[in-house]
């Protein structure tokens, strides 16, 4: 199977909340997008990667990943994640087979995460997606603060990325969401929507996204930790 992944980074990063975003911000020598990039193009299995970034970043992402052989191409993203991701599709070589797209925001991805997913996509789904069993008790609250019920923990997953997709299911799910008005938060949601089956295996926890600063601090710490495991660390 031939496949294409979409890193989706056009997002404004408001909980972030810095000049920049968090895509460009610093991270053990290199941008947040750098290293998730270098990791979804470091899988044998991605034949080519493209990046979608906001408008106003295209240049400098562009420039920033030159040096990438992977990178087929640097697209302006849309208002939501849903039109951003719509656009890379657009911008995928028409005999990709498979689909899989990731945060630009979770750089700890690895080669053989991208592996455990793609080895999971068979005829039988139509998609397979990264998540993890709910470890802390999940409670619905209320506009004045006040809890409305707790959920049932037991079967609620936190859902993340990569998640990789039959290209035809998800270009197919992608149109009729367009024509239905159905919006979504993640990319296996709109192929739900659309009655797709959607395999989840569970990832590691480590594959976090950086969302407010503080997560730049914690990314750091997981690079030095697998730096020493592999060694990287003694001088
Ligand atoms: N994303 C995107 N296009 C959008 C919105 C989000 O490509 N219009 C991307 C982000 O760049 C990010 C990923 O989707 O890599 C996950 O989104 P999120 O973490 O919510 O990032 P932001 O939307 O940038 O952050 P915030 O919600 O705090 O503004
Ligand atoms: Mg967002």
């Amino acid at each position: 199977m031939r496949v294409g992944a979409i890193v989706a980074a056009a997002g404004s990063g408001e909980r972030f909340g810095r000049p920049g975003g968090k895509q460009l911000a610093p991270l053990a020598g290199a941008t947040v997008l750098e290293h998730t990039v270098r990791a979804v193009a470091a899988s044998e299995r991605v034949e080519g990667v493209v990046v979608v970034a906001n408008l106003d970043h295209v240049d400098a992402i562009a420039g920033l990943l030159a040096g990438e052989p992977k990178v087929v191409s640097v697209v302006a993203g849309g208002a939501t994640r849903q039109e951003s991701v719509a656009r890379a599709l657009d911008a995928l070589p028409p005999e990709v087979e498979v689909v899989v797209v990731h945060d630009g925001a979770r750089p700890l991805v690895t080669p053989e995460l991208l592996e455990a997913v793609l080895v999971e996509l068979d005829e039988s789904v139509d998609a397979v997606i990264v998540g993890y069993p709910c470890f802390d008790t999940v409670k619905s609250v209320g506009p004045d603060g006040l809890v409305v019920r707790t959920e049932d923990r037991g079967r609620l997953w936190l859902v993340q990325t990569p998640q990789a997709f039959w290209a035809r299911a998800l270009r197919a799910a992608f149109e009729r969401a367009q024509c239905s008005g159905v919006t979504a938060t993640d990319d296996a949601a709109v192929v739900e929507a659309d009655g797709g089956r959607v395999r989840v295996v569970r990832g590691p926890r480590d594959n976090i996204k950086i969302t407010v600063p503080e997560d730049l601090a914690i990314a750091e710490a997981v690079l030095q930790v697998r730096g020493l495991a592999r060694g990287g660390g003694a001088r």
